[in-house]
């Protein structure tokens, strides 16, 4: 389990086969002998597209030109099927899996071949017009100095609240001052990605002075460190957190060792609370309706449990589900226009998701995905079975998908409406263009700034973005 916290740019893949048999992964999944899907491609495929996919007497295969179409899909299809009447004949024979891995690694060398390595890429600080296809925009550093800056959240009075994944909730006044902790937040597991994660703002704040935090909660368990996602709210007063009250903690027997996957974002709407929990690394729970882990629950905002969710006819299931199959749910927004609930989902390697939350839906993780495990073994043939929900779009490579917001203000006017997925691994941030529930137009705005961990827009409309760094800051994007 401990691979599954490799970065994402783990570049040596590795693929469990059968001693010689180049043939069949998914067979062998189980695994005799380790081969590298690097050494797959070696045997296969570079006589003609050459060992560095620099092409030969067969194409190239770094891009940016395909014949074929270069996303996942269009090179999974072409290397199962092969090009009649040409040298390249069909693959099927490796086995679905073993092709789904081949077409990750032609994206991951591909993109790398067109950029620069972010761990030797050179983050700009400069503050030159940034151009992108609808509007031009200038960085202005907002706030340095803060460790692994998670979330931010305003205050009616223009104050931001943001929170520092070690365990610290901090106020940024108007004139961008930070403050000191606040005093008397809960105590977090602040470990490998657990720690404080969410901050929000009930609607009805300036009435009830209500404020929500998600954090990795720390407990012992047959003697060990044990933790899972839990939520809970309470007032500033004084510089301190005061007049907590628990919303969400789970029983202390859904609480693993594990040290990744926690989700959690928080979404208010109508009275409810929605808010996400990755599976903690144990993918098997995600399809396991009586666990909370893998899940996006739906709670009232004051931790009561609503009758009618989804699964509540069944009495073994947790009662706070709205839908599972969730692997590490990183992004979660309400789109204001349309009403409808949008996750990005950290997945596995070549499998980040962008999906559409429905009520009892089932998102296929760990049975179907379009990714591969980190150590490069196949995971799974399927990228979509009968009954479970298919991603509204999927990234290969993994951008490592973060925070998710919608755009709406005045400032970026042509990108209203529009969703902004950041993405910790590649850096960036991806405008996606809706038409009703389909994405119709991609384009990454922001690149090369260090790991985007939440993106937010401001009752101000400009765009701020997290840098999740040791020594993070919050950036902001203002129009041209
Ligand atoms: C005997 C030579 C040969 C071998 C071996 C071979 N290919 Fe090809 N491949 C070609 C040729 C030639 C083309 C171009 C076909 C065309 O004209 O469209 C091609 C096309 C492709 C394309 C489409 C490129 C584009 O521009 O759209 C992909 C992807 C690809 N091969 C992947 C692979 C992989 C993966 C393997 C190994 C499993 C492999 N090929 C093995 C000769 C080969």
């Amino acid at each position: 389990m401990r691979l599954l916290s490799l970065p994402v740019f783990c570049r040596t893949a590795w693929i469990a086969v059968g001693a010689s048999a180049i043939g069949s992964f998914a067979q062998s999944a189980t695994g005799k002998g380790k081969v590298k899907v690097e050494e797959v491609y070696q045997q296969n495929c570079a006589s003609c597209h050459g060992a560095k996919l620099e092409g030969g007497s067969g194409s190239a295969l770094l891009g940016p030109e395909w014949k074929h179409g270069g996303d996942a899909d269009s090179l999974f299809k072409v290397i199962r099927d092969g090009v009649k009447d040409t040298p390249m004949i069909g693959w099927n024979s490796l086995g679905e899996s073993t092709l789904r891995a081949l077409a990750i690694y032609i994206r991951e060398e591909a993109y790398a071949a067109a950029h620069a390595k972010p761990s030797t890429r050179k983050t700009t600080e400069d503050n030159a017009p940034v151009v992108t296809k609808e509007h031009t925009y200038r960085v202005e550093t907002v706030v340095t100095g803060l460790e692994n800056p998670w979330s931010l959240a305003w205050l009616p009075d223009g104050r931001r609240l943001v929170t520092e994944r070690p365990g610290r909730l901090r106020i940024l006044d108007t004139k961008n001052k930070l403050s000191e902790r606040i005093r008397g937040t809960p105590e977090v597991f602040a470990r490998g990605q657990g720690g404080l994660l969410d901050v929000a703002i009930h609607p009805d704040y300036s009435r009830n002075g209500w404020i929500y935090l998600a954090y990795s909660d720390p407990r012992r368990l047959d003697g060990e460190d044990v933790s899972l996602t839990a939520i809970v709210r309470g007032r500033i007063k004084d510089g301190a957190w005061t007049e907590q009250q628990d919303i969400f903690r789970a029983p202390l027997k859904f609480y693993q060792t594990t040290r990744h996957h926690f989700g959690c974002r928080i979404v208010f709407e109508d009275g409810y609370l929605f808010f996400s929990m990755g599976e903690r690394g144990r993918s098997d729970h995600a399809q396991d309706l009586t666990r909370p882990n893998g899940k996006i629950h739906r709670i009232f905002d004051d931790g009561r449990v609503p009758k009618d969710n989804p699964f509540s006819n069944r009495k073994d299931a947790y009662p706070t589900l709205w839908c599972y199959g969730n692997r590490n749910p990183q992004g979660l927004v309400r789109h204001p226009v349309t009403g409808d609930l949008w996750e990005t989902e950290h997945g596995p390697r070549g499998g980040d998701e962008l999906n559409l939350i429905l009520r009892g839906a089932n998102y296929g993780w760990p049975k179907a995905s379009y990714g591969m495990n980190y150590d490069g073994s196949p995971l799974t043939p399927n990228t979509s079975l009968p009954g479970m929900k298919d991603p509204i779009i999927y990234w290969t490579p993994s951008i490592a998908a973060s925070g998710l917001a919608v755009y709406e203000g005045d400032a970026f006017p042509k990108w209203r409406d529009n969703l902004l997925a950041g993405g910790l691994a590649k850096q960036e941030i991806h405008r996606l263009v809706l038409d009703g529930r389909k994405v119709v137009q991609r384009e990454v705005i922001f690149s090369n700034r260090g790991r985007v961990r939440d993106v937010r827009v401001g009752p101000d409309g400009l765009v701020y973005v997290l840098i999740d760094d040791k020594n993070g800051k919050i950036l902001r994007l203002r129009p041209e």
